[in-house]
């Protein structure tokens, strides 16, 4: 026993008078029990310790008082009337059949326990609920295992953070294993290729594949080409000597590699056929439509260099990717050598593949795991992020009924460091680690989703890496929790 509910409390809050010397030993995020007696029964409430407070009123640093003229003269003022009280989040009502919300109210004056490793809370909250053990544990509980409820899986997963909060670590350690030990294959989009490619190069059961290697559809050739030209300098005739050129994409980048060999340029030699092809579609035309269609060729040719091929001269299916899911457990693409609007491109051209295999009623058990998700789906997407943006949201609403997860990693919540709105309403179990100052104050950051269960800005600024706060529909407890985990020697 730490202390007793104080005056005030209601169903559904409650504040903890500690007893004396007990505001050394129990602090912020501890579970505890109140002993709530109810017509001769006790009714056992879960709660979680937030908001600390001491009050020495005779302390006030606004008002002249004996011991705080004794204090200006040196001396240590009295202790004795000092109250330290943390506020009591109820998580529920403790029973055989799991936990309750608790509606009656919380008596003053009841006591309140402190639990200990041995206890396990984790085993009350879960009774009932088919749930699946992280390695992720409660923190300063190394034996307090983080459940998660694992129907809501396929109900979309968020992980926030700013740069060095331990996103990705977070993801490696914690959610891959969580998603294979559900039954989930994976692949995941490494934008940088550093995040994760470098620690799945030697695993059995994870391959790495080169973005450079994979093929691209012929619409996010399109677009991708569209993105790099301006929109082929707004002219509708030379957009469709492109859009020409090309068709059968994939069959032309195979003839120019045979060609070209063995350190040969294949992009080069692709350039120069797609720059003929569009000059002498652009001869053909009428004269009325000539000029303007061959200034904008020029202008779209300064800009499109041959080196800006390199990134579509993979010949690899999407559908061979996908397939490869059937002996491994796990596909990293390392997207770094290509540039944003190529790694869309090959992000439009396997969301449409995967999209298309649960349109036709599939269950996929797949999990899209990706990081650096603003760069998919900004605040406010521009050219072809407009596309994976409405793609990301259609994933995820179909993905629901196909066991389909979507993880989206970001540095912030919300505006131009956060995920576009319309695609963070759909995920509904979130992460939050350590947050960027401009997530802690207004609307939809990180805040607005914690600050009703007692966690501050100041408590988010400041979490260690590592650290997150688990909310949402995966979390069996209604309050989020704070959880952390170890990192070992390898992933
Ligand atoms: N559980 C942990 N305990 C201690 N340190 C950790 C833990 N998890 C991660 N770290 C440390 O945090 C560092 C940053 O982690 P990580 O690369 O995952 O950050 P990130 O949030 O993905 O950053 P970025 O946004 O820059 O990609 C790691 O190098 C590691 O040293
Ligand atoms: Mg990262």
């Amino acid at each position: 026993m730490v202390g007793r509910v104080a005056d005030g409390s209601t169903e559904s809050s409650a504040r903890l008078i500690l007893m004396k010397d007990f505001e050394k030993k129990v602090a912020a995020e501890e579970l505890v029990l109140i002993e709530n007696a109810v017509e001769g029964k006790v009714c056992k409430i879960l709660g979680v310790l937030r908001e600390g407070l001491g009050k020495n009123e005779f302390l006030s640093a606004s008002s002249y008082r004996p011991d705080v003229a004794y204090m200006k003269l040196g001396g240590e003022p009295s202790g004795a009337r000092e109250v330290y009280s943390f506020a009591i989040k109820p998580i529920g009502v403790v029973t055989e059949e799991g936990l309750d919300q608790n509606r009656l109210i919380i008596q003053p004056r009841a006591p309140v326990y402190i639990l200990e490793d041995e206890d396990n809370p984790m085993e009350w909250i879960v009774k009932g609920l088919d749930v699946l053990w992280t390695k992720a544990h409660i923190e300063r509980h190394e034996s307090w295992k983080v459940p998660v409820v694992k129907n809501f899986i396929p109900y979309h997963v968020g992980v926030y953070g700013t740069t060095g909060s331990g996103k990705s670590w977070f993801t490696r350690y914690i959610l891959i294993p969580l998603y294979i030990s559900a039954g989930y294959r994976i692949i995941v989009l490494d934008w940088s290729g550093t995040d994760y490619a470098p620690y799945y190069q030697n695993s059995d059961d994870t391959e790495v594949i080169k973005i450079t290697d994979i093929a691209m559809d012929e619409e996010s050739v399109l677009s991708y080409f569209e993105d790099k030209t301006y929109d082929f300098a707004k002219n509708n005739n030379v957009k469709d000597a492109f859009d020409e050129f090309i068709e059968g994409w994939t069959g032309k980048v195979e003839n120019v590699k045979e060609t070209a060999g063995e350190g040969g340029r294949p992009e080069k030699i692709l350039y120069d056929m797609m720059r003929r092809h569009v000059e002498s579609v652009v001869n053909t035309l009428d004269t009325r439509s000539r000029q303007p269609a061959v200034r904008a060729v020029r202008r779209v040719f300064r800009r499109l260099k041959a080196e800006d091929l390199a990134p579509l001269m993979g010949t690899l299916p999407v559908e061979e990717v996908y397939r490869r899911l059937s002996e491994k457990k796990m596909i990293v693409i390392d997207m770094s050598s290509a540039l944003s609007e190529g790694k869309l491109g090959f992000f439009l051209s396997l969301s449409n593949y995967l999209y298309s295999l649960m349109e036709a009623g599939n269950n996929l058990n797949l999990s899209l795991v990706i990081d650096e998700a603003p760069q998919y789906t900004p605040w406010s997407p521009k050219g072809i992020q407009e596309a994976s943006t409405e793609m990301i949201k259609n994933l995820a609403a179909l993905g629901r009924k196909r066991m389909f997860n979507l993880t989206l990693i970001s540095q912030g919540v919300k505006g131009d460091i956060g995920i576009n709105a319309s695609v963070r309403r759909n995920l509904t179990s979130n992460f939050f680690g350590r947050i960027h100052p401009l997530d802690a104050s207004g609307e939809g950051g990180a805040l607005e989703w914690l600050a009703p269960y007692g966690i501050t800005a100041d408590q988010l600024l400041q979490l260690k890496p590592g650290r997150f706060y688990f909310t949402g529909l995966m979390n069996p407890s209604p309050i989020p929790l704070l959880i952390t985990y170890r990192v070992e020697a390898h992933v």
